[in-house]
């Protein structure tokens, strides 16, 4: 996601399909606002429209994963975005990754 001045505000990564450890943690979709462009809305309008390509590439059921500690800011772009929760993975380290499902309409 650029502005008018091609400024980065944000960016998406869509990965076509759950190999290696992505059913556990990192899902589908991963998106990154820039630090100074936070809480404006753009992770919510960026998974929206990376929804919108997940639909293109035929996949209907997206996996989206946050960590749970210090990542409210994704898991509510994930809940405005209609994440339906599944159960969390724990990494050895103990690192608790939730795991929301997205239907794609
Ligand atoms: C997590 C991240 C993508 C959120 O981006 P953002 O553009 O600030 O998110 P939005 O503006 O769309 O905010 C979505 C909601 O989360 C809330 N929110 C965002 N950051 C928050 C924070 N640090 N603390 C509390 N709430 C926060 C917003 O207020 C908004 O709430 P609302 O829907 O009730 O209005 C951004 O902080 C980021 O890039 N973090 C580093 C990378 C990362 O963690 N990526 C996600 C990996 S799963």
């Amino acid at each position: 996601m650029v502005n008018e001045q091609d400024r980065v505000l944000a960016m998406v990564d869509i990965r076509h399909e759950l190999g290696g450890n992505l059913y556990h943690v990192g899902g589908h979709i991963g998106y990154s606002v820039r630090p100074s462009e936070r809480r404006k809305g753009y992770a919510t309008r960026i998974l929206a429209e990376a929804l919108k390509k997940c639909k293109e590439l035929g996949i209907t059921r997206v996996l989206v994963t946050c960590n749970k500690d210090n990542n409210i800011g994704s898991a509510k772009t994930i809940l405005n975005n209609g994440g339906v929760e599944d159960e969390a993975f724990v990494e050895e380290d103990g690192n608790v990754v939730r795991r929301f499902w997205i239907k794609v309409k």
